[in-house]
Formats: structure tokens, C-alpha cells, sequence
């Protein structure tokens, strides 16, 4: 920063409902009113962030606007008590990049209760490794082995959406856990990385997509990890074990679930969301404490690509049109 000015993305609207998007000068004061001003030395792109950058207003109601729904950096000054100058945090979901300017600048200024301090284990880098992304397949996996109590032992666990953010995550974590995993792959045909980060098995989109239109489908599998909706998820739903969990969390896909109730009342199958945004603050501590241990990934690098400020516009692109892969950070200092 200088002169109090710092560098931000920022999308602006045009009269003919464009979204352009360019990087410009801001200060402290063009922040919202909040307790903590962290600088920003990593945030990371997620699908939400690429659809805030391109006038999606079901994600960002007005603009311009800075998205960014992950940040870690230092706090800089803070009227709540819990925090100080010098301490490293992270600051992901509630409104963050949404409506309120985001990770995408090199400062933002938020609530006390959304920042959360760095678990020990972790460098601000490695929390944007993860980020969203790699919180929401925390809560996924969590899910799968507390809510369905899934063990390695008993059998397969299918994860859609494999080479994105979330289904990464969620096929490195479940792999080094023991699981078995299985990677829906599609849009981008990465089958060299998706066994280098755990997935012993891959399939196609389509054999991963029923086309007969039965209510119940061969069991096949102990649990499921969807990322994207639709009509993998209800394939999934209908081909889990009896008693077997299946996690939703996103709908690049689709958002619809084209199914009956049959698979729920004839084989006890669950179907539990997962809500990153609003989940509660003890639950979020002790979810990157995982993250920071237990379950802490041991291919980090092969995931992530590490990108600037300037590189966003095309990776963002990228994103929109399922060309992306893995996790992108964002050096917000370089
Ligand atoms: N509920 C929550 O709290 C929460 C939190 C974070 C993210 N999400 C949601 O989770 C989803 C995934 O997020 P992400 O950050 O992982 O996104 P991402 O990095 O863009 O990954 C999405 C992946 O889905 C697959 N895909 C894309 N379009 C597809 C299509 N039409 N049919 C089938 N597969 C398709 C692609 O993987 P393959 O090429 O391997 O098939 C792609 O890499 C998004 O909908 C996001 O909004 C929800």
C-alpha cells in the first residue's frame, strides 16, 4: 500500500448490463464499516467468485464490486478484542466477495466474527490451498464419516466434479484417510492428476449418469461426494449402498434433482447439504483444525496453481467455462 492506496479487482456494470472487470486504486476508506482490517497476502478463486466477476446477481446484488470470498492475511487493526495487529487469520464465507468488498483487494475490513485465527500447522499460503473450496470438502467428508459413520472398510466412495476445487480436495483427503475413491472426470480430461492426488478409479460423466430412468440402480456405492447436481447427483443417490450417505454442495451441473423418494425409504440412504457460507463458528474452528492436521493434504503443490492479481481475468474465464482445474490462489503481494 501506498499512500494509503491499495490494488483491488473490480467488476463494474455497464449500461448495457456487461461486466467489465480491471484492476484500480482503493483505500482503506472505500471498505465497509467492520472491526477488522486484515491485508491480504493470499486469497484463491472459487465458482462463486467467478460468478460474482460476471454480474451474477444471485451471488452480488450491486456493482462495482471486488469479489473474493477467501482471504488470509495479517491484521492491521481491529476493534474487537480478539484480534490484534500482527495476527495471521483467515477470513472466508458470510458475506465476504459477495456483497461485501473481498479477498480480491489487499485489504479488506470485515466483522469480528467472521475472521478466524490460523490453526497452528498452516501458513496463510496453505489456508488459501484450501480455501473455500477445500473447507467445503472438509464438511463433506466430515459429513460422510460422522453423520454416516462411512468407513474405508466399507466400500467406494464416488466424488463428482473431481478436478475442481471442492472434488479435489475432497479425493485427496478421503484418499489419505484410507478411502477408496472413485473420481467422476468430464469436462477436462485429467486422469494423470486425478491419480496423482488419491482417485484409484475414474469414470466417464456418462457412465456416471443413469440413462435408464429406474427409481433404484444397482448398489455401488458405500458413499458419494457430489460437487455438481443434477443428474450425476440423483445417479448417485440411487446407486449408494443401503444406509450410504451422499453429500451436495454445488450445481455446476445443474441445480435440479430429477429423482423420487424411493432410495430413501427402500435403502435408508441420506442426503445431507453442506452449507460452507453459514456453518457455525465452532464447527468452522474445529474444521480447519482438520484441515491443519489430521487431514492436512500431502500433495498441496500438485492442487494448486499459484497466480496474481493481474493473471485473475483469464483464470476467471477459465473457470466459467469448466477449463479450470485444481485450486488457484491469488499472491495478493506480488
Ligand atoms: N455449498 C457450499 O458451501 C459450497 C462451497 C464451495 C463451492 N460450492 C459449489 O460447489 C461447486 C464446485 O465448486 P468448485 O469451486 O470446486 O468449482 P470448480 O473448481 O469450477 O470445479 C467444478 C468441477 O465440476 C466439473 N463440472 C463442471 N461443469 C460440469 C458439468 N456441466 N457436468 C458435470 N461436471 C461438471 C468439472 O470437473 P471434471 O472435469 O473433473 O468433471 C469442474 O472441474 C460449485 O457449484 C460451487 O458453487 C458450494
Amino acid at each position: 500500500m501506498t499512500d494509503n492506496l491499495f490494488k483491488a479487482l473490480v467488476v463494474e456494470e455497464t449500461d448495457d448490463k456487461k461486466y467489465t472487470r480491471q484492476i484500480l486504486n482503493k483505500t482503506i476508506d472505500d471498505l465497509p464499516p467492520g472491526d477488522v482490517v486484515v491485508e491480504v497476502h493470499y486469497s484463491s478463486l472459487n465458482y462463486k467468485d467467478a460468478l460474482s466477476a460476471s454480474g451474477n446477481k444471485g451471488v452480488t446484488r450491486s456493482y462495482p464490486h471486488t469479489p473474493g470470498i477467501d482471504a488470509a492475511g495479517v491484521v492491521v487493526e481491529s476493534t474487537d478484542s480478539a484480534f490484534k495487529p500482527g495476527d495471521e487469520v483467515i477470513v472466508t464465507s458470510y458475506d465476504l466477495g459477495m456483497n461485501t468488498a473481498g479477498g480480491f483487494g489487499q485489504y479488506i475490513r470485515v466483522p469480528g466474527q467472521w475472521v478466524v485465527p490460523l490453526p497452528k500447522g498452516l501458513t496463510l499460503r496453505e489456508a488459501m490451498c484450501y480455501g473455500t473450496a477445500g473447507f467445503t470438502a472438509a464438511l463433506s467428508v466430515f459429513q460422510l464419516i460422522v453423520h454416516g459413520g462411512i468407513l474405508p472398510e466399507h466400500g467406494e466412495v464416488l466424488v463428482s466434479g473431481a478436478t475442481g476445487g471442492v472434488g479435489g480436495i475432497a479425493v485427496a483427503i478421503l484418499s489419505k484417510l484410507g478411502y477408496t475413491v472413485v473420481a467422476v472426470n468430464g469436462l477436462v480430461d485429467e486422469l494423470k492428476y486425478l491419480k496423482e492426488i488419491g482417485a484409484q478409479q475414474i469414470i466417464s460423466i456418462e457412465e456416471a449418469t443413469d440413462q435408464s430412468g429406474r427409481p433404484l440402480l444397482k448398489s455401488r456405492w458405500a458413499g458419494s461426494i457430489d460437487t455438481v447436481g443434477g443428474e450425476i447427483l440423483a445417479t448417485s443417490i440411487k446407486s449408494v449402498n443401503a444406509n450410504g450417505v451422499v453429500t451436495t454442495c454445488g450445481n455446476v451441473a445443474s441445480p435440479e434433482l430429477p429423482i423420487n423418494v424411493f432410495p430413501f425409504i427402500l435403502r435408508g440412504v441420506s442426503l445431507v447439504g453442506i452449507d460452507s457460507q453459514n456453518c457455525p463458528m465452532p464447527n468452522r474452528l474445529k474444521t480447519w483444525e482438520k484441515l491443519a492436521g489430521e487431514w492436512k493434504i500431502p500433495m498441496m503443490e500438485t492442487v494448486v496453481e499459484e497466480i496474481t492479481l493481474a493473471d485473475l481475468d483469464q483464470a476467471i474465464d477459465r473457470m466459467l467455462h469448466g477449463k479450470h482445474k485444481g485450486r488457484a490462489i491469488v499472491n495478493m503481494k506480488a
